[in-house]
């Protein structure tokens, strides 16, 4: 019988929403691959429009977008180039958001407020996505809120990497900042081979981004102490933990975190001479204002490529992670 014959060939194509174009531009040099040229802009009225300046029926699609500050127009921008691919035929479509938007908001604290780690994962099913890529989720579960695949990708080993050039074990404690980290920090300890303490943090759930240090659990004195964290965002939690620390007796505070979301006052706060230094990885843009003598900014592209890869290839996400997480 004659027909319509296909190549069969699948074809990989990366796409940038405007958040961090050298992140996404690091991710295609490091797969060989080029960028889609693009046209997205922004009206006067504040409405987002995207384009494809070429082809991407029957593609492999994968959307970058780094959710930084304005995180509602970066969210909607990825959603509209996710409906974009869906209306030109692309075959698969996977978002990549680094940093997953309002993963904070996870569940129910207190009566009558939003689950929007949800609602986002519905909005980008809606919008079209058939899967996630995501980098050091706040919590695991939200993967459970989407309803398809979701590769939920660790910065430990690049970080882990670093440390373990940076600091000598024999004088380490690593520290989780709040209840909510210890299970990761958990693993840092068991990687780095040393104790492990925790901070009991409180905040005012009627007051945003005000932090304060209940306890520490765990011997803290004399000790190198190495805060991990998923995210900075105003500072709070990892100054007021590297104080805490200090007073009860740490002869130095390192701090790693994946996400350098670094809202104000954060700068002004991590040059505080509670803390030796900083090291995050650019999952989030980090202009000059952002930057300071003690920050040390890890690549993340090279890591986000090799699982683009492995999907794209049908290949193993886990495996980039044996044993880490
Ligand atoms: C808390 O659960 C998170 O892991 C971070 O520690 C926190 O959200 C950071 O916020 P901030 O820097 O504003 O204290």
């Amino acid at each position: 019988m004659s027909g319509i014959t296909a190549t069969g060939q699948k074809r990989l194509v990366l796409i940038s929403g405007r958040a961090h174009p050298a992140l996404a531009q690091q991710i295609a040099d490091e797969l060989g691959s080029d960028l889609v040229p693009t046209d997205a802009r922004t009206f006067a009225n504040g409405e987002i429009y995207a384009r494809f300046d070429e082809s991407v029926r029957g593609s492999d699609a994968f959307v970058i977008q780094s959710h930084t500050s304005p995180i509602n127009e970066w969210l909607m921008e990825q959603l509209i180039m996710v409906d974009a691919l869906k209306r030109a035929s692309a075959k698969r479509i996977t978002v990549v958001a680094p940093f997953y938007p309002y993963a904070r908001q996870d569940k129910k604290g207190r009566g009558r407020e939003p689950i929007s780690a949800r609602l986002v994962a519905d909005l980008f099913k809606v919008a079209g996505a058939d899967r996630i890529m995501s980098v050091d989720l706040h919590a695991a579960q939200i993967q459970g809120f989407f309803d398809g695949p979701v590769d939920h990708l660790f910065a430990m080993p690049v970080l882990l990497e670093h440390m373990r050039n940076e600091l000598d074990p024999t004088t380490l404690t690593v520290v989780s900042p709040d209840m909510g980290r210890v299970r990761v920090a958990d693993v840092w300890s068991d990687r780095l081979g040393v104790p492990l303490a925790i901070i009991h943090k409180r905040r005012d759930p009627l007051v945003p981004n005000q932090v304060s240090v209940h306890e520490i659990v765990g011997e803290v004195s004399g000790r190198v102490c190495l805060l991990v964290d998923d995210l900075i965002d105003t500072g709070r939690t990892i100054v007021k933990a590297a104080e805490a620390l200090k007073a009860a007796g740490a002869i130095g505070v390192v701090v790693a975190a994946t996400h350098a979301v670094f809202s104000d006052p954060a700068v002004e706060l991590l040059q505080s001479d509670a803390i030796d230094s900083v090291v995050v990885t650019d999952t989030l843009p980090l202009p000059e204002h952002k930057r300071f003598e003690k920050l040390t900014i890890l690549p993340i592209a090279p890591l986000l490529a090799r699982a683009i890869h492995q999907v794209f290839t049908e290949g193993s996400v886990t495996s980039m992670f044996d044993g880490a997480a």
